[in-house]
């Protein structure tokens, strides 16, 4: 069986973004956009990932912690692509096998478009494989220049184009399967000949077509998958591409989301089947919900948040840290934060966890089946034992929690 590396190019300093941060940081859904190109570099079985990392180089390493299979390799200087995959020269100059090259900026990736040109390299025999797209607005892509016979010539960047080729709407997306010894018999070889005067990876494609070295296209992958994020516009069109493609997946599974252009849900998020999430709704980070809930409208739903079966959240409650057992209810403007609730709990409109004491975050347990009327402020560090009922308009701290009515121990 054929070895398969990748390479993923994360290092530029991205000015269009206007960023501190490097760009592969930033987030789409929940996660960094680099996240995403390697599940999908991972989904279809590379061994190796070599991530090429500049600007930011160590903010980019710390935020990923399962790194099993990534090497970070430093591009001290941006000098284009080309230059960033001959920083992997090192470690690939004689692996024998095929190696992928994605840019870290495209996290729309997916892995069924990379086993498609895994299959089409490989049935071809070629030397290398790229991924076409036709977008209705090219702009700022690379072109893909073909000749009277439909063969691939090579790709051209948007800065060089003449006007020509500035109306080619067959794009390259950066999606590329090479054998890896022409790969870099080819990067190589590029010079920095252009407007830009960078050293181009679409140069390395050229310069294989040119040596008579076969070239294939898998054609006709979808726009939306093909975009690169460079602006924060793209940023947000991108996000928006994946949250469909993040409730579509809830949606197989047997969730009901009433008006998915009015809700928003993070990627990491897990929701179970059977349960309802009603309009302007948002779940952010890990957040997991068990089977049969109902949730919002206009809940918020923050990292940690942990709901079994049959919970009920209503409009306008924020829920952060917690844990919510069976049947539990929070119907109206509340927030829970830290905080275990029992089973078959019912916490009344407008009661809070008051979990922030100015210093410190502190934890709220309450038993099963309490009862907890309106508006009541919950003051932690606090523990209600199973059946306490609290009054409406109640202060409950520490102090007089234990006076309170309820079976518990
Ligand atoms: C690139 C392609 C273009 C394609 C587009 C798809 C080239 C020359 N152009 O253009 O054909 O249509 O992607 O989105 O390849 N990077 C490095 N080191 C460098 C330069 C870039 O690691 O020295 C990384 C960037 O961080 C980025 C990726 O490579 O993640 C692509 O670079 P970018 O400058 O965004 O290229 P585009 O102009 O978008
Ligand atoms: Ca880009």
């Amino acid at each position: 069986m054929t070895e398969r590396a990748a390479i993923i190019l994360a290092a530029g300093v991205s000015s269009r973004m206007n960023t501190q941060l490097p760009k592969v940081l930033h987030e789409v859904c929940g996660r960094p956009m680099l996240a995403y190109v390697l599940d999908a570099c991972r989904e279809v079985g590379v061994a190796k990932i070599y991530v090429i990392v500049g600007f930011g180089a160590e903010q980019v390493e710390q935020q990923f912690d399962d790194t099993k299979n990534i090497t970070w390799v430093k591009q001290n200087e941006q000098l284009g692509t080309a230059h960033a995959v001959m920083c992997c020269k090192e470690y690939l100059k004689d692996f024998k096998g095929e190696t992928l090259v994605l840019c870290g900026d495209g996290p729309l990736v997916r892995a069924e478009t990379l086993s498609t040109l895994i299959g089409k390299h490989q049935m071809e025999q070629a030397a290398a494989t790229l991924a076409t797209a036709v977008l209705e607005d090219p702009t700022g892509y690379g072109r893909i220049v073909r000749d009277k016979y439909g063969n691939i010539q090579g790709i051209v960047e948007d800065a060089d184009c003449s006007r020509e080729q500035l109306a080619i709407t067959e794009i390259n997306p950066s999606y590329y399967l090479f054998n890896n010894r022409i790969l870099f018999e080819a990067v190589e070889q590029v010079k920095p000949d252009n407007v830009k005067k960078e050293y181009y990876l679409t140069d390395a494609v050229s310069y294989i077509i040119s040596t008579g070295h076969k070239v294939v296209a898998v054609t006709a992958v979808r726009p939306e998958e093909a975009m690169g994020v460079n602006s924060r516009t793209q940023l947000s069109v991108a996000s928006k591409i994946m949250q469909k493609r993040i409730q579509q997946e809830l949606m197989d599974h047997g969730v009901t989301i009433v008006d998915p252009d009015n809700t928003w849900i993070d990627a990491r998020a897990k929701i179970g089947q059977d349960t309802v999430i009603e309009p302007f709704t948002y779940i952010h980070g890990d957040v997991k919900i068990g089977k049969a809930c109902r949730i919002g409208p206009f809940a918020y739903l923050r990292p940690g948040t942990i709901l079994e079966n049959d919970v009920v959240l209503g409009v306008f409650t924020e829920v952060k840290n917690s844990l919510m057992a069976d049947g539990v209810r929070v119907r109206h403007h509340s927030f829970i934060g830290d905080a275990t609730v029992g089973r078959n709990v019912n916490v009344g409109a407008g009661s809070i966890t008051a979990n922030y004491d100015g210093h410190n975050v502190n934890r709220t347990e309450i038993g099963d089946n309490c009862y907890i009327g309106s508006g009541a402020v919950l003051v932690a560090p606090l523990v209600l034992k199973e059946g306490t009922h609290v009054n409406a308009g109640a202060v409950v701290t520490h102090e007089n929690a234990t006076q309170l009515p309820g079976k518990g121990k």
